[in-house]
């Protein structure tokens, strides 16, 4: 690891985590998060609600991640933020903090895209595959698929044509009243069940492309066909074997059109990485197709799956070094895209 290269801070506000760290050149030395709770009672993020509590946590999570990484602000080189995509109020705080610390402290802005810090994920804290090579980029609000020629030289293969995976997780979840976000619960739940429960229909509008909106839908017809009793003994003895069936269609449509992009660009590296990257069902199929391919997989450590800024550090490191700067007039752009 180097010991050396430009100090900086990143935030990343794009959702309900509010989130800063520090890095010294590819050196993460902190990287702090602040979950929101309290969205689980409205089943979902509340913009305002999510907006109000990165104004009152931005501050504090900075100065941790500052007394974190045994740094002062003043050795700060440049202020790394999330630009967009995300929620509009959301990515206004991070915008607006990151722009006055850097024009407090005269060091230089540098914008990221969050889909962007996702990709960078996989070098956070590691070496990172090697280029050209095949990257999965599956959260909340993004299911796409890539070939990444060189660093931020990205080629779209495919995408979602309605719900991102996290999001199809995350519906099903709520079907099952299972919390939010569900995704996670989900997976441990399915680490008990049996995927051959019930057959889930596994949808390919593209070659590259998917949709989870029919899963949903299906998940729901199979609730509203049963019988109070039928439905009384399913929550009692069969959910985790439903979660596990529901799982294996989300992992089964994503892995399928990989293997498919792996033949056809014989690339070497595969990553997958984004929240719905720390499912273990994800996991331990797409470590299985790595081996019988003999590619080698790059999946990011957990705590760097889901949103937080130490993958947006990286990206903006890499960003920093080639002298790309955002201005101050940057603004936070809800619906960016790479
Ligand atoms: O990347 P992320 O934190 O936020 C976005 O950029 O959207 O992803 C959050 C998503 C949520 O939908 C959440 O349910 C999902 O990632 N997720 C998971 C798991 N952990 C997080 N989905 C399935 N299994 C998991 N273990
Ligand atoms: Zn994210």
């Amino acid at each position: 690891m180097e010991s050396s290269g430009p100090l900086l801070l990143s935030i990343e506000t794009s959702c309900d985590d509010t989130a800063a760290a520090v890095v010294r050149g590819r050196e993460l030395l902190s990287s702090v998060i602040s979950s929101q709770f309290g969205h689980d009672r409205y089943g979902g993020i509340v913009p305002e609600v999510a907006s109000r509590a990165h104004q009152q946590m931005i501050v504090p999570v900075v100065e941790r991640a500052l007394e974190e990484g045994g740094i002062s602000r003043k050795e700060l080189a440049g202020i790394v933020v999330t630009e967009g995509p995300g929620l509009a109020g959301s990515l206004m705080v991070g915008v607006s903090f990151a722009k006055a610390m850097a024009l407090g402290l005269n060091v230089p802005l540098v914008g990221v895209n969050h889909i962007e810090g996702h990709i960078f994920s996989v070098f956070t804290e590691r070496e990172g595959p090697d280029f050209p090579y095949l990257c999965l980029i599956v959260s909340g609000g993004h299911t796409q698929l890539m070939v990444i020629d060189e660093p931020m030289k990205y080629r779209l293969l495919g995408r979602t044509r309605d719900d991102a995976a996290g999001e199809a997780f995350d519906k099903i979840a709520k079907l099952l009243e299972l919390g939010y976000p569900g995704g996670p619960e989900i997976d441990r739940l399915a680490r008990s069940g049996d995927p051959s429960y019930h057959r889930f229909p596994r949808s390919r509008p593209g070659k590259y492309d998917f949709s989870f909106s029919g899963l949903k839908t299906s998940v729901l017809y199979f609730l509203n066909q049963m019988s109070a009793p039928e439905r009384k003994s399913l929550y009692e003895k069969y959910l985790p074997d439903l979660c596990a069936a529901v799982q294996a269609a989300i992992v089964d449509a994503l892995l399928a059109a990989v293997e498919d992009a792996l033949e056809e660009y014989q690339v070497k590296d595969l990553a997958i990485v984004g929240g719905v990257s720390a499912n273990s069902g994800l996991r331990g199929s797409s470590e299985t197709i790595a081996r019988r391919r003999g590619v080698h997989l790059h999946l990011p450590d957990l705590r760097f799956c889901t949103d937080n800024a130490a993958m947006i550090a990286t990206a903006g490191s890499v960003k920093f070094l080639r002298g790309i700067r955002s201005p101050l007039t940057l603004s936070a752009d809800p619906s960016l895209s790479l």
